[in-house]
């Protein structure tokens, strides 16, 4: 059995009543709950951690370094976080970016990634199906 985590940044403990025309009407408990249904149906066991610190974000890249794979939608700290970029090149596990929405087709200041250069890949705009991909793209 695999062994994925999933990390969550700022303001994603909001989804479901943030900006739903961008982010959808569905907690991040209730993706949480699919994703988990989804993975067992391809060997896959999950771990959660969501938190609005960037710190608390870097030491959970750290100690995801025992996982097999981490998919992390690290919110505004995509866009300027160093801290959490040396942290995935600190670890040789695969992570991948994902985020609900298509980051390039909004503000400019979203379309940069200071994560992307880092990962195995990046999987944008989907909705909640951005995390089961990016699952699938890790096994
Ligand atoms: C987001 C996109 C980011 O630009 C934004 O700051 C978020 C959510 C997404 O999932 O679409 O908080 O990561």
């Amino acid at each position: 059995m695999k062994r994925i985590l999933i990390l969550n940044g700022p303001n994603l403990n909001l989804l479901g009543e943030r900006e739903p025309d961008k982010y959808g009407n569905e907690t991040l408990e209730s993706i949480n709950a699919w994703l988990t249904e989804e993975a067992k149906r391809i060997d896959t066991e999950l771990t959660f951690f969501q938190s609005n610190v960037e710190g608390e974000l870097v030491t959970a890249v750290q100690d995801g370094r025992t996982y097999d794979g981490i998919v992390i939608n690290a919110g505004a700290y995509t866009h300027y976080s160093i801290a959490i970029r040396d942290a995935i090149s600190a670890i040789d596990t695969p992570v991948v970016e994902v985020h609900l929405s298509n980051t390039d087709a909004r503000e400019d200041f979203r379309h940069v990634s200071m994560l992307a250069g880092v990962c195995k890949g990046t999987i944008a705009g989907f909705g909640k199906d951005s995390y089961l991909l990016a699952i699938l793209a890790l096994l």
